[in-house]
């Protein structure tokens, strides 16, 4: 059945049109093609056209939204989450608080491993339970497609129960959920002094069920001293790309090991974090088609440098940004916050942090034909903010301004008070 909605009397439409590229590079990043006064029309979940709201003729319309003079953006993407997870670390906060350091942590077996052993613990109905108020967290800041990782399973039962979990959420909610298989998070406990079997088990046994049971989209994999070489990020990658997984890297978080070159050799579809990617290597990823996720919640939470973003920018790098949801580096689920502290702590402008949660998360994700912006004949993902202007949902710092979110052209969430 056909179904025609007009959501009517934006104040802004901030399209973020990239001209059919599906991606914002460089200074392009700056570039959002903003409408005024105009409407959406919505056909069949699908966006049809923005036509001046005075010259609207409304009596065709199966549903009329109002918005009444607010600010529409494109669904807000996160690109780069942990939100799977059992447990509190609430003790390693305090920790840190006293000066202990993140490696240091997991160095004494706490870290990943302390929420590998919660969630190893938890059956399915257990985490399903935890993790759905996440989801509608996110939904109620206008997020329309979410990542989300395993990786705290670590063993060949638990990795699949979470990847089942993850993917019973994206059956039951009608946001997109991409499920990633991080498997290659750490070592798990019981191959501390086996990584070779370690290795094996994912190469041969994970990554073929998963694979073949379309369990995840993305293989990732954290390449860092207190993780994975260099070189065993190679094995474990290559295996995914050889199953027909896409493939994506956490690298240069704390130590530049080699991993950039492995991902960018791969075609890795992003490389994420970059805190302390080195100044010769900019280049190299700006002159690639892999997008720079950057997590400057994860530098906020422990207190270290941030990802040279304005670097990777003039560079003419694909940047987007992220919450990197997760309970040990950034436990902060709230996108807005990210948005204004890549404004504040990385020198992005507005618009580019704007273009960083919209178009250049969708490629990050392999969706940004269907999704990411505003254009006519993509899905009806939108946000609504209560904002007169763009620049507000940066500027309210950490505040949720979303009051209505549309997927696929069905109002998902409106905000009652
Ligand atoms: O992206 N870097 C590795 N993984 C997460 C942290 C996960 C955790 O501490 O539980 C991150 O920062
Ligand atoms: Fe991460």
């Amino acid at each position: 059945m056909n179904k025609l909605t007009l959501l009517k009397n934006a104040g802004q439409i901030v399209t973020v049109d990239s001209n059919g590229q599906g991606f914002l590079r460089g200074k392009n990043m700056s570039r959002l093609y903003v409408l005024e006064n105009r409407s959406v029309v919505i056909e069949n979940g699908l966006i049809k056209d923005f036509p001046l709201s005075a010259a609207t003729v409304e009596s065709k319309f199966d549903e009329i939204i109002d918005i009444d003079g607010k600010v529409v953006l494109p669904g807000l993407i996160d690109c780069h989450t942990h939100t799977a997870f059992a447990g509190s670390r609430a003790n390693e906060f305090r920790q840190k608080l006293a000066g202990v350091s993140y490696e240091e942590i997991a160095k004494q077996g706490g870290g990943i491993n302390a929420t590998v052993e919660a969630v190893r613990k938890s059956s399915f109905e257990e985490l399903v339970k935890i993790v759905k108020p996440r989801i509608d967290y996110f939904i109620s800041q206008g997020v329309t497609t979410l990542e989300i990782k395993s990786g705290y399973g670590l063993s060949y039962y638990d990795e699949i129960k979470l990847l089942q979990v993850i993917n019973h959420l994206k059956s039951i909610y009608p946001i997109d959920i991409v499920p990633t298989f991080l498997g290659a998070h750490t070592y798990p406990p019981e191959y501390k002094n086996e990584h070779g079997k370690y290795l094996e088990l994912l190469t041969e046994n994970l990554i073929p069920y998963v694979a073949e049971n379309k369990l995840a989209e993305f293989c990732d994999a954290f390449c860092e001293t207190t993780a994975f070489s260099a070189e065993e990020s190679e094995v474990i990658l290559k295996a995914a790309k050889k199953n027909g997984l896409k493939i994506k890297l956490h690298t240069e978080q704390f130590n530049s090991i080699g991993g950039l070159d492995v991902a960018l050799k791969l075609d890795a579809v992003s490389v994420d974090h970059l805190e302390v990617v080195k100044e010769s290597d900019i280049r190299k990823i700006a002159t690639s088609d892999a997008v720079a996720v950057l997590l400057p919640g994860v530098s906020f939470f422990l207190d270290y440098g941030y990802a040279p973003a304005r670097k990777l920018i003039d560079a003419n790098a694909i940047v987007a940004i992220s919450t990197d949801f997760n309970p040990g580096s950034s436990h902060i689920p709230n996108l807005n916050l990210i948005m204004s502290l890549a404004a504040l702590k990385m020198e992005m402008t507005i618009e580019e942090t704007i273009s960083a949660v919209t178009i250049n998360a969708a490629k990050a994700l392999g969706v940004q034909e269907k999704r990411g912006s505003l254009e006519i004949g993509k899905a009806a993902d939108l946000a609504v903010f209560g904002a007169e202007e763009y620049s507000e949902i940066v500027y309210n710092v950490g505040t949720n301004l979303n009051e209505m979110t549309i997927k696929n052209g069905n109002v998902i969430y409106e905000r009652r008070d």
